[in-house]
């Protein structure tokens, strides 16, 4: 396993529509391998393909949650191969969301709460089931990216214009 370099904002392939997996491979296990390391070191709960240069439509998320209020995070490793949402809830939740290729920024995003989707897991198995909380929320912005989305887009000009001038500021720091 390696870890792999994460994309930031503005790299264009970060805008680039992935294109949907036709077999789930060994390559591809690698891959996904890869990118859970990736994202365990950034640290983050969800990584898209395309965030690692691969434009497929290949996610992988874990929340890494405790298993009770004061415990220790639990690994719940989940991948999402050619996902797609089938129906959404009116019910929307807000969520102070951030993204692994806009480094330290942080912004309100508002979703639906519940989400019915599908997708294959790593064995290529077909899995169909509702979401809520903090999986749909990781979803839907993890999915986004498979539109060359950004959670950015879901704000105001303004809001928007305000965190690509902090990034570029710190990126001019760091350099
Ligand atoms: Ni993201």
């Amino acid at each position: 396993m390696s870890l792999l370099p994460i994309l930031e904002t503005p790299d264009p392939l970060l805008r680039r529509i992935s294109t949907p997996v036709e077999q789930v491979t060994d390559e591809l296990r690698a891959l996904i391998d890869d990118m859970f390391e990736t994202m365990y070191a950034a640290p983050g709960i969800g990584l898209a393909a395309v965030q690692v240069g691969v434009p497929k439509r290949i996610l992988v998320i874990d929340l890494q949650e405790p298993e009770e209020e004061e415990g220790p995070p639990v690994r719940r490793p989940l991948v999402f191969i050619n996902p797609e949402i089938l129906s959404e809830s009116e019910e929307l939740q807000v969520y102070n969301e951030g993204c692994l290729s806009l480094p330290e920024m942080y912004a309100e995003v508002e979703r639906p709460a519940k989400v019915r989707a599908r997708w294959l897991d790593r064995d290529g198995a077909l899995h169909e089931e509702d979401l809520d909380g903090m999986l749909a929320i990781c979803l839907q912005h993890e999915m986004d990216h498979l539109e060359g989305i950004l959670f950015i887009d879901h704000l105001s000009r303004l809001k928007r214009d305000m965190i690509l001038k902090k990034l570029a500021k710190q990126k001019k720091l760091a350099a």
